[in-house]
């Protein structure tokens, strides 16, 4: 992983993006449908993920697969336009490597947002949910393998995965803007078929409010190195397995992570000055 890391250091050293230059603070990482919130970046300076020696390329659908770099509310921030997931052949390791290259880029806090279906009855599509907690049902974690103490602990501590601060500070926002927000725990899947009636009620029993394919495994490696972090699902789907369950369709997932991507741009705007 090391390894790695330097090649992608030097990459983005030839990008004339340095570790040792101006630090950013706040590492964005836009799910499904959520691309366009790097149009409020101001100043920003884009670099393909394929220029990025190291580097995994986006290949889900909609994920433009860039690093996005500039400044939102004062902040400096790094977005990843596009993320990676088990579905498209990528290993956990290689969705690890961009989280620990956005924390040598000085990123201490990590903003993470998915599409997702919701599991809990009274969620709807377009909802916005806070993500309070994950279960990790991807039968996989980055950290699986040699251990390189530099990058963080053997067994780091997953008691706060999302950050408490961040969370609260994300509700008084929200409440602020009168923005509507569910709150739950999202349950993290391979994919890339969509769950069963069956599973999806299992999820349910478990604890799951929202399902999606992605974001756990970013969540832990923030963890390992020591980022906090805040997560956001737009809820593009009922997800709850019941009788009258709708058959599922990326073509219609799309468009409801869009529209609850509206309120997540406004929310992020509003918490970015509060995460310390
Ligand atoms: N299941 C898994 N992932 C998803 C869903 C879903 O229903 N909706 C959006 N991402």
């Amino acid at each position: 992983m090391i390894e790695r890391l330097n090649r992608i250091s030097a990459s983005l050293a030839r990008h004339g993006v340095t570790t040792s230059g101006q630090r950013c603070e706040v590492g964005l990482v836009l799910g499904s449908g959520l691309g366009h919130l790097v149009d409020a970046i101001d100043d920003a300076r884009a670099i393909d993920y394929a220029e990025i020696d190291g580097f995994p390329r986006s290949t889900a659908p909609l994920h433009a697969g860039r690093l996005v770099f500039g400044t939102l509310q004062g902040r400096r921030v790094v977005a990843m336009q596009g993320r990676f997931h088990l579905y498209e052949g990528w290993s956990a390791r290689d969705i690890a490597a961009p989280v620990y290259a956005l924390q040598r880029l000085g990123v201490a806090h990590l903003v993470v947002t998915n599409a997702a279906g919701g599991l809990n009855a009274s969620f709807a599509p377009g909802d916005v949910m806070l993500i309070e907690d994950h279960i990790n049902l991807m039968g996989c974690n980055p950290l699986t393998g040699a251990h390189d103490e530099s990058l963080g602990p053997r067994f780091p501590d997953m008691s706060q995965a999302y950050w408490p601060a961040h969370r609260a500070a994300l509700i008084e926002q929200a409440q602020a803007l009168q923005i509507p927000l569910q709150r739950g725990i999202y349950a993290a899947v391979a994919g890339p078929s969509f769950e069963t009636s069956a599973e999806r009620r299992y999820l349910r029993v478990i604890g799951g409010d929202a399902v999606g394919m992605s974001t756990a495994l970013e969540v832990i490696t923030a963890n390992h190195a020591g980022i906090k972090v805040l997560g956001l699902s737009a809820i593009s789907n009922v997800a709850t397995g019941a009788p009258d369950q709708q058959p599922d369709t990326i073509e219609d997932v799309i468009p409801q992570a869009a529209r609850a991507g509206l309120q997540i741009a406004r929310l992020m705007a509003a918490v970015l000055p509060h995460l310390r």
